[in-house]
């Protein structure tokens, strides 16, 4: 059916209703319905063409647009360590914007455009990308054979108290819900950015501080290790957000 019958069809229910609005308390109630529901999908639509238009023109204010480092289709910058933000989920996402702007997880580059951003803004962004389907090249991953990295992703080394990275981040490192985001796939130089950003204490975000604990007690040659064993984990192709 073409678009402007389907309308038609929901604007001439409205209409009768109207005519009829206070002679049968049945159909104002459906009248109102029709209303919120109307109503309701304003606002929505607006904020979902805004994710996208601030992710390709930025948000006029400051904010820069996302693509140029994250990518057209989010999956990140792999060399330059930005990271895939693709299928993540959309209440992990909005957290690192929110601890951007407030301080909290200090970045120079994130900082100035999570700040520029309005709290509606960052929401909307989260939703935006969480929804993106993850690219293809994410399941075809580079081999890398490396034996002291996957000892410490799936066994960790407990004579240090230090659990393997997947009893958290899940088998392979797909990532769990909202609190624990995906490994397998990201940016190696992004990976170990982060374990020397806790060590350093200029990331000091996470829940109970389950990451700052476990980064330091890690050797450079071991986030160089595990986070290259991460890198070229496979992700599994899925649709949308977990
Ligand atoms: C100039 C490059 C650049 C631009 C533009 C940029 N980012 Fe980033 N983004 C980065 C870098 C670098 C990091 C990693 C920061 C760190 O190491 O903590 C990052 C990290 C993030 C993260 C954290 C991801 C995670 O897994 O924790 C989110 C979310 C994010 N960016 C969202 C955005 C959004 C939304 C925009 C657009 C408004 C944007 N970025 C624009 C470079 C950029
Ligand atoms: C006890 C649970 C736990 C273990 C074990 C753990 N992590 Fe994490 N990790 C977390 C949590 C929670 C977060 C999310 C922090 C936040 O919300 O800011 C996280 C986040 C991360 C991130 C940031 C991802 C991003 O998108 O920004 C990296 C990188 C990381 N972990 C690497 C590792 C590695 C490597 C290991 C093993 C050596 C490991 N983790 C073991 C709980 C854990």
């Amino acid at each position: 059916m073409p678009r402007a019958a389907a309308g038609n069809l929901t604007v001439a229910p409205v209409q009768a209703g109207a005519q009829r609005l206070g002679a049968r308390s049945g159909r104002s109630w459906r009248l109102a319905g029709a209303i919120a529901a109307l109503v309701c999908a304003v606002p929505f639509a607006v904020n979902a063409t805004d994710a996208e238009t601030i992710t390709q023109q930025g948000n006029g204010k400051g904010a820069a647009p996302c693509m140029a480092c994250h990518g057209a289709d989010g999956g990140g910058t792999e060399a330059s360590g930005y990271p895939r933000l693709a299928g993540l989920d959309a209440a992990y996402l909005q957290r690192q914007l929110d601890d951007f702007a407030n301080g909290t997880r200090t970045n120079a580059v994130m900082q100035p455009n999570a700040s520029a951003l309005s709290e509606d803004e960052r929401a909307a962004l989260a939703k935006y990308y969480s929804a993106l389907p993850l690219p293809a090249r994410f399941a075809k991953p580079a081999a890398t054979p490396d034996a002291a990295g996957e000892r410490l992703a799936t066994r960790g080394d407990w004579s240090r108290g230090v659990p393997g990275c997947v009893q958290c981040h899940g088998p392979g490192g797909v990532g769990v819900g909202a609190n624990f985001p995906p490994l397998a796939g990201q940016s190696a130089a992004y990976i170990e950015a982060q374990l020397k950003a806790w060590q350093q204490g200029t990331r000091r975000n996470d829940p109970l501080q389950l990451m700052q604990h476990v980064a330091r007690q890690l050797t450079p040659q071991e986030i160089q290790a595990v986070a290259g064993w991460f890198a070229g984990q496979p992700l599994p192709r899925k649709e949308g957000a977990p």
